[in-house]
């Protein structure tokens, strides 16, 4: 992993392809830097990926926008809590809340789900400066329920989900903890390892592991 050349790619809109775990989802996403999409970006990643399009942050910056994982929400009514369980790979979901921006007509289209991920990503970077605006500008300019679901990484020390490996792989690359991914997927089932490892060489993709990130980043 070079991880100036990774930067650069990253910034310049292009993808990177990570696959998790053997023995845990099993899974390569399509992942794109949120600072840098635009709506060819999302319309890539539902033609060649085909998986659900989701904005990646951490539970930090979540929590001082005001929002935290929808699972703790649901657990806390009483008609709901039933609901919150456990895939077969063991892992709680990273979901928080599903946002359309403001200025999109329905939120669905390419065009609408870029707008949605760049004014995301603003929102985050304007954390840096002045959390309150950040705060204001996510609740004055967003609506929920949308279509750009946002997922919120724990941190690998305490899961190791593609929201946790993706958003570490921004903070070793120095960027802001902010992407967007998608699944790759197949006719019927999840795109196995090796196929979606060929579509990124032929296509000049880096493709990263879940070891080879652990290896780079620390883990406390
Ligand atoms: C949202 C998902 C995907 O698996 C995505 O990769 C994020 O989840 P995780 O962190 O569990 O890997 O469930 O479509
Ligand atoms: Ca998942
Ligand atoms: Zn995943």
């Amino acid at each position: 992993m070079n991880r100036e050349n990774l930067r650069n790619s990253l910034l310049s809109g292009l993808p990177v392809m990570v696959y998790d775990f053997d023995g845990r989802e099993e899974e390569v996403d399509m992942v794109f830097y949120a600072g840098s999409v635009s709506w060819k970006s999302v319309y890539m990643l539902r033609k060649e990926a085909g998986g659900l399009i989701c904005y990646v942050t951490g539970k930090e910056e979540g929590a001082k926008l005001g929002l935290g994982l929808i699972t703790d929400e649901l657990r806390s009514y009483q008609k709901y809590s039933r609901l919150v369980k456990r895939p077969v790979y063991g892992d709680e979901p990273a979901f928080a809340m599903w946002v359309n921006h403001m200025s999109t007509r329905t939120g669905i289209s390419d065009e609408d789900r870029a707008k949605t991920i760049l004014e995301l990503h603003k929102t985050v970077e304007l954390l840096r400066k002045d959390e309150t605006s950040a705060k204001e500008k996510f609740f004055n300019e967003f609506m929920a329920p949308g279509h750009v679901p946002v997922l919120l990484s724990r941190g690998l020390e305490k899961r190791r989900g593609h929201t946790e490996l993706t958003s570490s792989l921004m903070e070793y690359l120095g960027l802001e903890r902010s992407v967007v991914i998608a699944e790759m997927l197949d006719e019927r089932y999840s795109m196995k390892r090796e196929k979606a490892e060929n579509f990124a060489k032929s296509n000049g993709i880096p493709f990263i592991t879940g070891k080879e990130i652990l290896e780079v980043v620390r883990v406390a």
